[in-house]
């Protein structure tokens, strides 16, 4: 099957890495099914452009994804487009600090639903098609999955979670379907992240044995590759972090 007929779906692709993704899926030949939540504009903004590149090749759905129930709607969605799903990008991802002692509930299920479970039955639902296609899962995850980041706990814990989940994944969908993350390292600031000073960035620049930050296309071109290009890779995470993981 070649790449050019095959149709991925990029969750929380309006913007940001998410949108990057898609745009180097879509270079690659693939048709993009561009999901948002919130950002309906730069969705359709995003889908016109690659549409202009190419007619009928990207595709914008809605769905809130802490919500269970549209879960399978979404993959429903995705599939009427082309008739096909091949590939998904689990992207979509809340982050915020949380501060121990303060933490509530809620702030648990929130992150816990958009981050994890979200994945973990977008995944369950898409899988009886990617594996019809042979295809495969790409995960995002974070290095705080692995080391942690003080005031972030309840994320590292969700994204923790997605390491074991690209594992089980891989265990359960094999031999026909692939699953891999990729955990990057500091891409792009938080939005909004007025808390992040100037002196904190550059603190953790300078524990960056590349010495900056990377770019959302070397995220996207670690997804690709491990879509495209790595037929004997399942159950893997690439840090994609300049080497971050190697200072303490
Ligand atoms: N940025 C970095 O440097 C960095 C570092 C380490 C790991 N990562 C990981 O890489 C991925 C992309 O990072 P990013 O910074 O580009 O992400 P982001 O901007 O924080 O979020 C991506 C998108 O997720 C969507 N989203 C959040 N909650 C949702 C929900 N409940 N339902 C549906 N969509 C939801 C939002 O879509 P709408 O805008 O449409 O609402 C948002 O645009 C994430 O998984 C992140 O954890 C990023």
């Amino acid at each position: 099957m070649l790449i050019s007929k095959k149709v991925a779906l990029i969750t929380g692709a309006a913007r940001r890495i998410g949108a990057e993704i898609a745009i180097k899926l879509h270079g690659a030949g693939m048709c993009v099914v561009v999901h948002y939540h919130t950002s309906q504009q730069a969705a359709q903004q995003l889908c016109q452009r690659l549409n202009q590149q190419r007619p009928d090749s990207a595709w914008a759905v809605q769905a809130d994804l802490s919500q269970t129930a549209h879960l399978a709607l979404l993959v429903q969605q995705a599939v009427e487009k082309w008739g096909r799903l091949d590939v998904l990008v689990n992207n979509a991802s809340r982050f915020y600090p949380t501060r121990f002692g303060k933490i509530t509930e809620e702030q648990w299920q929130d992150l816990f639903d958009s981050n994890l479970k979200s994945v973990f039955f977008l995944s369950q639902a898409a899988a009886p098609l990617l594996t019809m296609n042979q295809g495969c899962i790409v995960n995002l995850t974070d290095i705080h999955g692995d080391r942690p980041l003080r005031d972030y706990s309840v994320y590292c814990l969700t994204k923790a979670g997605m390491l074991m989940l690209t594992k089980v994944l891989a265990k359960e969908l094999g031999p026909l379907v692939r699953v891999n993350g990729v955990s990057p390292g500091a891409i792009l600031w938080p939005e909004g992240s007025s808390e992040l000073t100037e002196q904190a960035r550059q603190h953790i620049l300078e524990k960056i044995p590349l010495a900056a930050t990377g770019a959302p296309t070397d995220i996207a071109k670690a997804v690709l590759f491990l879509v495209q290009d790595a037929s004997y890779i399942t159950g893997q995470v690439l840090a994609v972090d300049g080497g971050r993981l190697l200072s303490g």
